[in-house]
């Protein structure tokens, strides 16, 4: 036992001296956390990496037996969810994984906004943030349509079209996103370009800088939280975090585990691009607002169509958001201010009840 010891240790000690590697272990073993009342926040954003290492995962999986064309995605997809033991399951975690890292990307983004991190210098660590979320949104849509089932086509016609309001490139920019006039099996094979190449090395190279950021400046600790005077309070990262980091990453295996086994992933019926639309096309959950704000809209608004109002409306939205460590200026001096909490909790109410209307009172349009 001894001697297999001290041969793992020489074994370390080489790696270290050619990579340097152990430099991490130094950070890790001096890395903090500090506690206050709302260290409870410090969590989302290690539960979103776990969603998204488990996204990885069940991802390179599914890619043994999916084939990317309109003629096969379909059957491909039948066969590993009838035929391929335990196919069913891992593309269930992939579609609920996907969906609760959503979740806990959006309660990071906004926890993150509401305690203020975003000041510097952890503005750069917040314009990271902000491009990993429209990736994960990219991810999402793009992974819709890879069955190549009804409502998918159809919601991916209807979610394509949007970008030809777009003023001058609209039209450009839709046969880019389609690979020719309509929703084809050009636009499948593209998506599926997107979704396991060109999105997978993105956010793998901005979480890298992310995550690099968050060790760099520790956390921080939100204005008003930390006792005036005093000592700082503060766990070690390793293990006091880590472990609890650990039982909710368990607890949330469980819930994946749980969902998929009591709600499968559904197949629906095989696209049929000479087929009418059918009721009911809704785009994914995390889009229903924008939707849903788009139908509501009236059809002209001084003179401009409603759809080009509300697509430049979303676009000057997530311009402050990604520009917010930059507009705060009261909070980079300090000053905690009350006005952009409150634009902040404006924009959580607005696209609650947006998503809300879009399930409740619409049904089935
Ligand atoms: C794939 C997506 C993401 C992953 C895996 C991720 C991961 C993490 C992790 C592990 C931390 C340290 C623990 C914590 O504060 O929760 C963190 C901190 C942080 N994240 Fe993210 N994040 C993601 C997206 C975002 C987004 C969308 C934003 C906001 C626009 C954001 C902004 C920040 C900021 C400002 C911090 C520093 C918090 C502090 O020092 O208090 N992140 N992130």
């Amino acid at each position: 036992m001894a001697r297999l010891r001290e041969g793992l240790a020489r074994l370390a000690r080489w790696f270290d001296q050619r990579t340097g590697v152990g430099a991490v272990g130094q950070l890790v073993q001096k890395k903090d956390v500090p506690i206050h009342r709302h260290t409870v926040w410090y969590y989302l954003g290690g539960m979103t990496l776990f969603l998204l290492l488990v996204q990885i995962g069940t991802g390179i999986l599914l890619l043994f037996y999916y084939r990317p064309s309109a003629g096969e995605a379909y059957e491909s997809v039948q066969f590993l969810m009838a035929e391929v033991k335990f196919g069913w399951l891992i593309r269930s975690i992939h579609g609920w994984a996907a969906n609760l890292m959503i979740v806990t990307l959006f309660l990071h983004l906004f926890s993150v906004m509401l305690l203020k991190a975003y000041r510097p210098p952890r503005d750069l660590t917040w314009f990271s943030g902000v491009l990993l979320l429209g990736l994960a949104l990219t991810f999402g849509f793009t992974g819709y349509l890879l069955p190549w089932n009804e409502l998918a086509y159809f919601a991916t016609r209807v979610g394509t079209q949007i970008t030809e309001v777009v003023p001058l490139a609209g039209k450009f920019l839709i046969r880019v996103l389609r690979g020719g006039e309509d929703v084809s099996g050009a636009t499948l094979t593209r998506f599926y370009a997107i979704h396991v190449a060109l999105l997978p090395a993105a956010t793998a190279t901005l979480l890298g800088l992310h995550l690099w950021l968050v060790q760099k400046h520790g956390m921080s600790v939100p204005p008003g939280a930390a006792p005036p005077t005093g000592p700082r309070r503060a766990m070690p990262f390793f293990p006091n975090f880590l472990i609890r980091d650990l039982v909710g990453w368990l607890t949330a295996l469980a819930i994946l585990a749980a969902l998929s086994a009591y709600f499968p992933a559904e197949l629906g019926t095989k696209a049929d691009p000479f087929a009418p639309a059918p009721m009911g096309i809704k785009p994914e959950w995390y889009f229903m607002f924008m939707f849903q704000t788009l139908k509501l809209l009236p059809a002209h608004i001084l003179g401009i169509e409603g759809e080009v109002v509300g697509v430049l409306g979303f676009a000057l939205a997530g311009l402050y958001l990604f520009l917010l460590p930059v507009i705060d200026r009261p909070t980079e001096s300090g000053v905690s201010s009350r006005v952009f909490t409150w634009i902040a909790v404006a924009i959580i109410v607005y696209m609650v009840a947006l998503t809300a209307i879009g399930y409740l009172v619409n049904p089935a349009q």
